[in-house]
């Protein structure tokens, strides 16, 4: 039995040189003692169809096992036309469904984000915070961890090198696993 405190991670992005998985990959170098950053790749869902809601697809029934499996959540998203890409809302709407085994509910998140652009995913986060909403998860509020220029800040091997945003990083985990625990105190 699993007696750390486990957290599932994904990035909305699919590129292998994703600044998205880069940040979820430098939180897993962050973590506290009894933690656990298990890292899903969004490869492989489908595009969204109620048709094979009664027949989930494998890659689906695997992220949804997953979620239900993990303490917390922490989901690092590009932003895309000042919204969260399609891949990311894609692989929620999976998540979401059949009706009635929602995977999301009742779930701690901690949202995070990198842009090559000077406002670090902020419009996508404010939107994907709105799904969390109807999702019935629980956003950490605070700290938001937006990381604009990500180029500048992460090195050509897909290492986060900026010391500040690394430890932004850490402190977002850190409040989860707080915010986590006192949900479950009820
Ligand atoms: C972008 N990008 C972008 N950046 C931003 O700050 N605001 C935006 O609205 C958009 N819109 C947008 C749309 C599309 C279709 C693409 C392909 C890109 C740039 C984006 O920040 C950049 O491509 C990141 O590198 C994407 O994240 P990953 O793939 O590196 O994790």
């Amino acid at each position: 039995m699993n007696s750390k405190f486990l957290i599932f991670g994904f990035a909305g992005s699919l590129r292998v040189d994703s600044f998205n998985k880069a940040i979820l990959r430098a939180a897993g170098e962050l973590l506290p003692a009894d933690v656990e950053l298990v890292i899903f790749d969004l490869e492989g869902i489908p595009p969204f169809n109620n048709d094979l809601v009664p027949q989930l697809p494998a890659k689906v029934r695997e992220f949804k096992t997953g979620i239900k499996a993990a303490d917390a959540l922490l989901i690092a998203t590009p932003e895309y036309n000042y919204s969260v890409p399609g891949v990311l809302k894609n692989a929620i709407d999976w998540g979401s469904r059949p009706h009635g085994d929602n995977s999301f509910e009742d779930k701690p998140v901690a949202i995070m984000g990198a842009s090559i652009g000077m406002l670090g995913t902020a419009r996508a986060q404010y939107h994907l915070r709105q799904s969390c909403v109807y999702l019935n998860m629980h956003p950490l509020n605070k700290p938001e961890v937006m990381v604009p220029f990500a180029q500048d800040r992460i090195d050509e091997n897909g290492k986060l090198v900026d010391a500040k945003t690394r430890e932004k990083i850490r402190e977002l985990i850190e409040s989860l696993v707080v915010w986590t625990r006192r949900l479950k105190q009820g």
